[in-house]
């Protein structure tokens, strides 16, 4: 068999990287190509020396065993891709700033409730970007019943979310105006989410791919840039899923390489280029 070790190290087959792709999508959805197998290669070692196994086969065999399952979910997470900015596709956030909050915002002021889910959220730059829209636009929003759910397959990005904490490159992209309203600069020229903003948001871990241990509907839904890694169906899969956890009326922003392609059966209408309403 053909051995695709591209750097040194571990012996690495073919049938490697096969039984990772096949570990990926089993577990998280995620279709690994072939151009990614570099990449495998050396993600996957670092665990192998983390665990001290001896070879991939002896790493893979061992995540496949029960004793194993902690150390697949680390396998998981070196696989996936968390990219990620604050106000990433700003068209998303002047959307939602214009045309979803000030209706929303009535429907709070009289009681009702607003649920937003940013559903692949990586280290956080997504929902505390919806955090600081919100609180831009609804200056009340802390008293009304108004939350976001942030959620991603991966722990360690999900943890970091929740500590939310960014170095001074990565806040950036905030306006100045909203970086001294919602964060404070804290030691090693980072920048910590304030505390009033953080009563919005709540991190879990969540496998989109799996079942979602909460019934109830949202107003908007992010779940940006995670598609790309599923194949057709488990995309299309999602999708369905999604629309369903939509109120009528609700919005599903999807990322901008990213199409619904169920639109008719799923009840959403395109209002703009990624952007999708649920009919009523
Ligand atoms: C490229 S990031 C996108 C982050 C953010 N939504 C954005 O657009 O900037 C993709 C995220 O999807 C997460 N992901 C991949 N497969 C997932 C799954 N099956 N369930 C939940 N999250 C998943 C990854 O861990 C990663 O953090």
């Amino acid at each position: 068999m053909m051995n695709m070790e591209p750097q040194g190290g571990f012996s690495y087959s073919e049938a490697d990287f096969r039984r990772v792709q096949e570990i990926a999508r089993q577990e998280a959805g995620i279709s690994l190509p072939i151009s990614k197998r570099s990449l495998v290669f050396s993600r996957v070692s670092r665990r192998i020396r983390a665990t001290g196994r001896a070879s991939f086969r002896d790493y893979l065999d061992y995540v496949s065993m029960r004793e194993g399952q902690e150390e697949l979910k680390e396998l998981i997470c070196v696989l996936t891709t968390n990219v990620t900015q604050f106000f990433r596709e700003k068209s998303h956030f002047e959307h939602l700033e214009t045309h979803v909050l000030p209706q929303l915002g009535q429907k709070l002021r009289a009681g009702g409730r607003g649920r937003f889910w940013s559903a692949a959220c990586s280290t956080g730059q997504e929902p505390w970007s919806m955090a600081m829209s919100i609180m831009a636009e609804l200056p009340d929003a802390l008293r009304m019943d108004l939350k976001i759910l942030a959620t991603d397959i991966n722990h360690a990005v999900v943890e970091t979310g929740r500590i939310g904490q960014y170095p001074g490159e990565e806040v950036q992209s905030v306006p100045q105006r909203w970086r001294d309203a919602y964060m404070e600069p804290v030691e090693m020229a980072q920048f910590s989410m304030a505390r009033e903003i953080r009563r919005l948001v709540t991190f879990r871990q969540l496998n989109l791919n799996r079942d979602w241990p909460f019934k109830g509907q949202f107003d908007v839904i992010f779940c940006r840039n995670v598609v790309i890694y599923f194949d057709d169906e488990t995309r299309n899969a999602l999708w369905k899923r999604l629309a369903e956890r939509l109120v009528p009326g609700g919005f599903l922003y999807v990322g901008h390489s990213e199409r619904v392609d169920c639109i008719r059966e799923c009840h959403l209408e395109a209002v703009a280029p990624t952007i999708y309403m649920k009919k009523g």
